[in-house]
């Protein structure tokens, strides 16, 4: 217990010592420095993704995969706003840390004219990299129609800003798209809904989702976004709602999901350096380590801080992970404790570990610079 509390005393001075060292480093290079690094540097974000990042569109949607009630946000200071967490997510975080508001939804009619140079998130629950991933749910913004829905707003930033002043807004912003968990939980990992497991092996269903993902990438290059953040995917066999499966031995994640994940994440690095090579210029593209940063907080346990990982904090059934959570259903009270909290996806506390190793974290967590330096070039 003793020797627990003491290693959560020193990620805590570790942490105050990170932030104090980032806010000496943006004093030094950015001239007109703000509270946090990067302030001044970074125009807004824009934000792609699945439910790890909405934080309402699919409230306005016709699907199931929502999250609009309590207890979600019981630990937000706006309360159940649809963010599938129990407080901020990992979009909200990386906000805080590069000094930039958490954009407002897409599909929030609030959400136009002046607005839109705020940033704006067009994640959906249930979205995948392909159209029809996640249909199960019902309706969501796939990767394709996210880019459109950019496109749209951007028609609108275009009357509002002469060009040139919006081609130096756009490169000083930063496009974070977290995607691809739902390619394999509601798509490959379901075969009585879907065939891609029968057409596709692990590997060529890799390439398919980042031949894909490149070309949305390159759409959105080629309408002048400049910074790209782009994490790949956890641990997936470790969630909740796998290991409610029973396909893991105790104590254990379901491996073959795992590592049925592989190629992509792999690729995605890949694809990264091909980006990277001089197609497109005056860019840069970023790898996120979600599966190491996540794969570490399991495997050290007590050195974050946390103590139960193979369950969720809000859930009902095996491992609390075979029915996620549903309206009053009661959470856990240690929730800094919990790894997940719900069948699918990360506590706050997770959420703030993955933010702050993006931002300032080693080539290990991200590839092949940190969104902290991402944030300083000039393009
Ligand atoms: C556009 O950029 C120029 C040069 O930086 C600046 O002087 C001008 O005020 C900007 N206009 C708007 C509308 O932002
Ligand atoms: C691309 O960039 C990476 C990293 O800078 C480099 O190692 C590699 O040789 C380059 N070429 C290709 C084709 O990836």
């Amino acid at each position: 217990m003793d020797d627990n509390k003491s290693r959560k005393m020193d990620v805590v001075g570790w942490v105050i010592f990170m932030m104090k060292m980032v806010v000496m480093m943006s004093g030094g290079v950015v001239a007109k420095g703000g509270a946090a690094a990067g302030a001044g540097q970074v125009s807004a974000m824009y934000v792609f993704g699945d439910s790890l990042v909405d934080n309402g569109n699919n409230n306005y949607l016709r699907s199931i995969a929502k999250s609009n009630y309590y207890p979600y946000g019981c630990d937000f200071s706006g309360g159940p706003t649809g963010r599938f967490c129990n407080g901020e997510n990992f979009a909200d975080l990386l906000g805080r840390l590069l000094g930039v508001a958490a954009p407002p939804p897409f599909a929030d009619p609030a959400t136009s004219g002046a607005k839109l140079f705020s940033g704006v998130n067009y994640a959906s629950a249930a979205a995948g990299i392909l159209d029809e991933t996640g249909q199960n749910y019902g309706d969501r913004y796939p990767l394709g129609q996210q880019v459109i829905n950019f496109e749209t707003n951007l028609g609108q930033m275009r009357r509002m800003m002469p060009a040139a002043n919006l081609t130096r807004f756009l490169s000083k912003s930063i496009a974070v798209l977290v995607f691809g968990s739902n390619d394999y939980i509601n798509n490959y990992l379901m075969p009585s809904l879907y065939t891609s497991s029968y057409n596709y092996n692990p590997s060529q269903y890799a390439n398919l989702l980042l031949n894909h993902y490149a070309r949305q990438l390159h759409a959105l290059y080629s309408v002048g976004l400049r910074k790209f953040l782009l994490p790949g995917i956890g641990p997936l066999g470790c969630i909740p709602n796998q290991l409610a499966t029973g396909q893991a031995a105790p104590g254990r994640c379901v491996d073959y999901v795992n590592q049925i994940l592989g190629p992509f994440n792999e690729g995605l690095r890949r694809l990264v350096d091909i980006l990277n090579n001089g197609s497109h210029p005056g860019s840069m593209f970023v790898y996120g380590n979600s599966y190491g940063a996540i794969g570490d907080i399991l495997n050290n346990l007590g050195r974050y801080g946390f103590k139960v990982w193979d369950r969720g904090c809000c859930g009902i059934g095996r491992n609390q992970g075979q029915i996620t959570c549903l309206p009053f259903v009661t959470p856990c009270l240690n929730r800094n404790e919990y790894v997940f909290w719900d069948a699918f996806h990360p506590t706050q506390a997770v959420n703030a570990i993955l933010a702050q190793r993006a931002f300032s974290g080693p080539t290990s967590d991200c590839y092949p610079i940190n969104v902290q330096q991402l944030s300083l070039i000039n393009f």
